[in-house]
């Protein structure tokens, strides 16, 4: 039963829980006096956790009907969950307004865009170069349009533009240049430039290009490359250009 008595103890960490087997240790009391201490610790061990019980019997009720779980003390993040969709406007200012911003992406400013497929080229011999003929693959908004090889601008701003061609050819550099126009002034915006094999069985390769200029209302851009009679494959998924307003 002492033995019991001492387990229970150890078990509950109660301040000054230690005294009566320091006591019983140092022998100066007899095994009688030490079992009667050690019983009257374990009726005061037993009646604190019969108090213990009792209160969060009344805090368990007290939470459960509450919804204010904030006031029963309960984490942060079990608060947030419990009180979302209520009338409470300090724990609403900070979730994420996520609907808000979706609104803002998709509904109040739908991005003006351009994907452009080639439709056929145009070689200049006297200027020694090849020209690109566009059409539209995909279109949205306003501000931008495709007139056979231009592309115009209607509507100033910041574009991000981007371009490939898959060339077949084996002159032993091959690439491209987007030139803007505006009011008789021209200006390189962007080159492309790749090292070809020299035999025509190998001489294959795909050049890309990016970025973001910005764009006059008139402006006018022109993909060419300067070399007559390019080689070039033309089908959509090799040879592209597309234009889209930041
Ligand atoms: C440009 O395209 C829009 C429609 O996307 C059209 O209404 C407008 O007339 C076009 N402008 C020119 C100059 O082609
Ligand atoms: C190009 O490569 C092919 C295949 O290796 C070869 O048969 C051909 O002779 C080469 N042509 C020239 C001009 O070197």
């Amino acid at each position: 039963m002492a033995d019991r008595a001492t387990r229970r103890m150890t078990a509950v960490p109660v301040a000054g829980a230690q005294w009566p087997s320091l006591l019983c240790a140092t022998s100066m009391l007899t095994a009688f006096t030490c079992l009667g201490l050690l019983l009257i610790q374990a009726a005061q061990i037993h009646r604190l956790r019969e108090e213990l019980w009792g209160l969060k019997l009344r805090v368990g009720a007290f939470c459960g009907e509450e919804t204010d779980a904030a006031r029963c003390g309960v984490p942060t993040l079990y608060s947030r969950v419990g009180t979302l969709g209520q009338d409470d406007g300090r724990m609403r200012r900070e979730l994420p307004r996520k609907g808000t911003r979706r609104l803002r992406q998709t509904g109040q400013r739908r991005r003006t865009f351009l994907h452009l497929q080639p439709l056929s080229s145009q070689s200049y011999d006297e200027e020694d170069k090849t020209v690109l003929k566009w059409t539209v693959g995909q279109s949205q908004g306003e501000g931008l349009n495709v007139s056979g090889e231009a592309v115009i601008v209607t509507t100033g701003g910041l574009y991000f533009i981007y371009s490939q061609v898959l060339y077949e050819d084996s002159t032993y550099v091959m690439g491209h240049v987007i030139r803007k126009r505006i009011d008789g002034n021209e200006v390189r915006l962007m080159k492309c430039m790749k090292s070809m094999p020299d035999n025509i069985t190998y001489a294959l390769n795909t050049c890309y290009t990016a970025g973001i200029q910005y764009l006059e209302a008139g402006s006018v851009l022109e993909l060419s490359i300067p070399r007559k009679n390019a080689g070039l494959d033309l089908q959509p998924h090799s040879t592209f250009m597309g234009i889209y307003k930041l």
